[in-house]
């Protein structure tokens, strides 16, 4: 059939195969024309069809070489319904992995149960024997855990309304946005969805289970970003889930002697996760034009080609004085941040084109669902339903 994107806000509806595998070919051929030092050889990425994992996965498998297993939540396409993005990248991925001799098997589930770790321990133990990196780059709305209650997770502000300038994805459009604070139950929700319960769950079966390898390195995505954003993010309900998935890195480090756990502060860029953030996008948006000017600009393969190469396996992975990997050093450079928060203060409906990456914000956006890629013929019919090699 032919694919066209149907969005709804911060969200497209379809996906675009060829288009999707064209994503995951361009990051593969980035990181192919890199070199990477001796890195991890056998590689588990929680989170591994979209964005950062994805990134990651692709980056361990072409770039160290490694075997990878990735765990995700997605979609096959049903009847006229196309499948997600992140199971038409995994097609590719594993397409591309098998064509290079590279072992590649994914687990399509909900990572947060019990069913799944155990399913990911018996394929470790089968095909791996023992893992040496584990990437834990999920972002979920909500968890249940194994009492059977169902968390959910939020984007709110704590204590006060936070009202701020936002950009309003339906119409391209600068207008005032107010986020109302949390409840309780709701900061309590995505602690538990977004914090480090689920990763701490995950080292604790991979070791009692004996699939992890002496020494294995284990690492989690987070984000703090600029003080405009602050309010709904640092110190919003999602800030909260990332402190206690920081505190979980050093629980994880003190409770297994051979297992070194880190977090990596990351870029802000355009993933399915963070499209939905109120306020953030036009942040993004001014960000990219400004990071772009400066030549400094990183989508999430730059990011994790940069994170693989320079931090992850130096004899000494480089740290803050917390304890976190800084990928996020150059979008918090002075010199970036002063460029954009003056930008901030003069943005305006009318000069929206000249003084964002509006456009660059959109492609990004496109692209994750596959659209908008030059050498695709988006008018040829498509066969929607493609298989992803180990699940089928
Ligand atoms: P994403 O939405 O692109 O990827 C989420 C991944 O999680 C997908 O592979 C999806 O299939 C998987 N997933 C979701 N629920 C699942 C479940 N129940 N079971 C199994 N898999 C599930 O998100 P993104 O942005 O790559 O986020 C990954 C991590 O990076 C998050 O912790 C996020 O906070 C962090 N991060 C993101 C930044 C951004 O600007 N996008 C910046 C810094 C950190």
């Amino acid at each position: 059939m032919i694919v066209e994107p149907k969005v709804r806000e911060f969200i497209c509806t379809t996906a675009h195969p060829t288009g999707c595998q064209k994503n995951v070919e361009h990051q593969i051929s980035y990181i192919k024309s890199k070199q990477f030092p001796q890195g991890a050889k056998k590689v588990l990425v929680i989170g591994a069809s979209t964005g950062y994992g994805l990134a990651s996965r692709i980056t361990a498998a072409f770039g160290c070489h490694a075997a990878t297993i990735g765990i995700m939540f997605e979609r096959p396409a049903t009847g006229k319904r196309t499948a997600t993005p992140g199971w038409y990248n995994t097609a590719a991925f594993e397409k591309a992995a098998i064509s290079e001799g590279l072992y590649a098997k994914s687990i399509n589930g909900d990572a947060f149960s019990v069913e799944i770790k155990e399913k990911t321990i018996d394929l470790i133990r089968k095909d791996l024997g023992e893992v040496d990196l584990v990437i834990y780059s999920l972002a979920a709305p909500r968890r249940t855990t194994a009492d059977g209650t169902t968390y959910s997770s939020c984007l709110k502000t704590i204590n006060s309304t936070f009202t701020e300038k936002n950009l309003d994805l339906k119409n391209n459009t600068i207008t005032q946005k107010s986020v109302e604070p949390a409840t309780p139950e709701e900061v309590e929700g995505t602690i538990k969805v977004m914090g480090g319960e689920d990763w701490m769950d995950w080292i604790s079966a991979l070791s009692k289970a004996g699939v992890l390898a002496k020494g294995a390195v284990t690492i989690a995505y987070s984000y703090i970003g600029p003080k405009v954003t602050y309010p709904i993010y640092f110190d919003g309900t999602i800030g909260q889930a990332k402190r206690h998935l920081i505190q979980t890195a050093s629980e994880i480090s003190a409770a297994f002697s051979d297992v070194k756990a880190y977090i990596s502060v990351n870029k802000a860029l355009v993933t399915q996760a963070s499209s939905a953030i109120p306020i953030v996008p036009l942040y993004f948006a001014i960000l990219y034009k400004v990071m772009k000017e400066q030549g400094t600009h990183e989508g999430c393969i730059e990011q994790i080609s940069r994170l693989f190469h320079d931090k992850l396996f130096q004899p000494e992975i480089p740290v803050d004085e917390s304890g976190l990997i800084r990928m996020d050093d150059w979008e918090l450079d002075p010199s970036v941040q002063e460029k954009v928060m003056k930008i901030w203060d003069e943005i305006s409906t009318e000069n929206l084109m000249t003084l964002s990456d509006i456009e660059g914000y959109w492609e990004d956006f496109y692209h994750m669902f596959g659209f908008h890629f030059d050498g695709v013929d988006y008018g040829k019919d498509v066969d929607i339903d493609v298989p992803v090699p180990s699940l089928s």
